[in-house]
């Protein structure tokens, strides 16, 4: 994810800089840039890669400066390279920014900036930010004023830091929606989009709100609120060391993604929902495409496989085209029927994966049009599909996927009410309900979160458990799958997930007192068997644990222990009901003494076959 670094002191600013942007590295980024003012101008270098291929240019180069801004750049609009990189300049020179987050409403904005002149020099949303600085500081012939006025016309979220030649002594720094703190140092001050950045400078630190600009010298702090009038902060002390830093506080990479979600869900909605319609400008499927595909199958390996699952379910019960999922390292050598009338929709984290991105070759070679679901920007997956959808749950860490599974998720949602909208499946009605439940869904986790300790507690009950059997009907045996897989993974515990029907075809005769069941019961159409298939499982001397809706009596007559989920409609509810599972799956690693963001002979990336 995007990072940021500024100077303003009597220090060399280059060295400070870098150093602040590789405490950064941790969030993963693809190239990197600074902006210095050398000599009275401002020098700018960006290099597509690591920081150290940036440190290699600037070498020789003599930028010396006291004051700077500096970035490392995850892509999210733009693939990879260094004319997308930041930090972005206007024409002359003369103004720097560096940015974190999305300018929602860019293209409208570049349209307009276009007509009065201004060029474009790269793909990134962020340099309409550069050019309209530009055009209101003309107009306005003083700074602060021009970054309010841009900041008006802006939609979407950003940490901004800005830099202009005219005011050689000030930095400037403004946020939306994407932290940015400011470090207050002596006769130095710092930006940065994350603790770490400073962590070697200074403890003390303002945190900046939302819509607030400060303009920043070495020995002089301003900061202002949305109407310009000058507010006053109390300065935060920073009590953590740089690794517990690096994780937000959280123990583990696992734990703060799983933290993560709201956000990751805010952030994959944002820009998307409109009134009436789907905003996904990388998909150009409508509805004569729609109706002259005659296949549709879902691919993709392990948890993205299990969000192609929910997927599968999404298009077939909203839009009623039969769809096919299967593993790619299934898929590419069951002699799959593909020609020019099937749509193959892949689902991956990495878009690196070596079986999901064999599986995209082959069908594309029979001819087939392929809908890419991905979270890295400018991965080869992202590069060979026809259509894209990014997920935006920004850098994924852990080895075991939390935050890019439920991005995925809401993904194939959207991607099958855009579907259903374009065939004239769902009423405008129905989409506004879709709307209005997918903008509560990050409030939704966020207060399954704020349990996160009983269900902590609950797990040490567990400790003796031998295995662990998930079951549910429906989509909720879809969650099953992932929230077994997800305990396997990190807690090396022996699990499975069945649909509920079936454990008395076979898998019951596993059933014993240390074993666990684990029954997910949000399908209210299948509720009463579910019931019965806990019962039945409770009889064989199993512990019985439940994930249901508040307000679910029947649930109670058979479970040892309930966790309480919000209900918010069919298709969303077992979204939320994987949270605590991925909690459960976390704790009960962390119990059992796991490594539990480097579980044993996995890897994050799985680049073989
Ligand atoms: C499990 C997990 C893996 C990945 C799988 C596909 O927690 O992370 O099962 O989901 O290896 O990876 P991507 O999504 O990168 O294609």
């Amino acid at each position: 994810m995007c990072g940021i670094a500024g100077y303003v002191g009597n220090k060399e600013a280059l060295s400070i800089l870098i150093n602040g942007l590789s405490k950064l590295e941790y969030r993963g980024y693809d190239s990197a840039g600074i902006s210095i003012i050398c000599d009275g101008n401002i020098k700018t270098v960006k290099k597509k890669g690591r920081i150290s291929v940036l440190e290699e240019f600037v070498k020789n180069d003599k930028i010396n400066g006291h004051i700077g801004i500096g970035h490392t750049r995850w892509a999210t609009h733009g693939e990879p390279s260094d004319k997308n990189s930041h930090p972005h300049t206007n024409t002359d020179g003369s103004i720097s920014i560096v940015h974190n987050g999305i300018i929602e409403n860019y293209i409208k904005l570049r349209d307009d900036l276009i007509s009065k002149g201004y060029k474009f020099l790269s793909d990134t949303d962020t340099e309409v930010v550069v050019h309209l600085l530009d055009y209101y500081y003309k107009k306005d012939k003083n700074i602060k004023d021009a970054v309010f006025s841009t900041l008006n016309q802006i939609e979407g979220t950003y940490a901004l830091g800005i830099i202009c030649k005219d005011y050689p002594d000030t930095l400037i720094a403004a946020r939306k929606g994407s932290p940015l703190i400011i470090g207050v140092g002596e006769n130095e001050n710092f930006i940065a989009s994350d603790v770490p950045a400073i962590l070697n400078y200074t403890k003390k630190i303002y945190l900046l709100d939302d819509g607030e600009v400060a303009l920043i010298n070495k020995d002089l702090i301003l900061i202002y609120d949305k109407n310009k009038n000058e507010v006053k902060k109390d300065i935060f002390e920073v009590t953590w060391d740089m690794e517990s830093a690096e994780k937000g506080g959280f123990e583990h990479f696992m734990l703060k993604e799983i933290f993560d979600q709201p956000k990751a869900i805010k952030d994959t909605l944002l820009g998307r929902l409109k009134n009436d319609y789907i905003n996904l400008d990388e998909i150009k499927i409508d509805k004569q495409i729609l109706e002259n595909i005659n296949r549709v199958y879902i691919v993709a390996c392990g948890t993205a496989y299990h969000a192609g699952l929910m997927g599968k379910k999404f298009i077939e019960s909203l839009c009623g085209i039969p769809v096919i999922t299967d593993v790619a390292s299934e898929f590419r050598y069951n002699n799959p029927i593909i020609d020019n009338k099937t749509l193959l929709i892949v689902l991956s984290q990495s878009g690196e994966t070596a079986d999901t991105l064999a599986a995209v070759r082959l069908a594309k070679e029979k001819g087939a049009r392929i809908l890419g679901v991905v979270n890295t920007v400018g991965s080869s997956i992202a590069r060979e599909a026809d259509d894209l959808l990014y997920t935006l749950a920004g850098l994924e860490i852990a080895v075991a996927s939390t935050k890019a599974y439920t991005s995925q998720v809401v993904s194939m949602y959207l991607l099958a009410n855009l579907f259903a909208l374009e065939l004239g499946k769902i009423s405008k009605n129905d989409f506004e309900n879709v709307k209005l439940t997918l903008e509560k869904l990050p409030g939704y986790i966020e207060d399954i979160l704020k349990e996160s300790d009983k269900i902590e507690k609950l797990s040490k009950e567990y400790i003796n458990i031998k295995n662990v059997f998930y079951i549910g009907r429906g989509l909720d045996y879809f969650i099953c799958k992932e929230g077994s897989l997800k305990l396997k993974e990190v807690s090396y515990l022996y699990s499975e997930a069945y649909p509920a029907g079936e454990l008395k075809h076979g898998p019951i005769a596993l059933l014993q007192e240390d074993s666990l069941v684990i029954g997910i019961a949000t399908c209210e159409n299948t509720m009463e068997k579910l019931v019965s298939n806990l019962q039945e499982c409770k009889a064989r001397g199993s512990k019985i644990l439940s994930i249901t809706t508040e307000n679910n009596n029947i649930i109670k007559k058979v479970a040892d222990n309930i966790i309480y989920i919000p209900y918010a409609g069919e298709f969303i509810t077992p979204i939320l009901a994987n949270i605590p599972l991925q909690l459960f799956a976390y704790y009960m690693a962390i119990n059992l003494g796991r490594d539990v963001d480097k579980p044993r002979n996995l890897a994050k990336s799985v680049t073989v076959e």
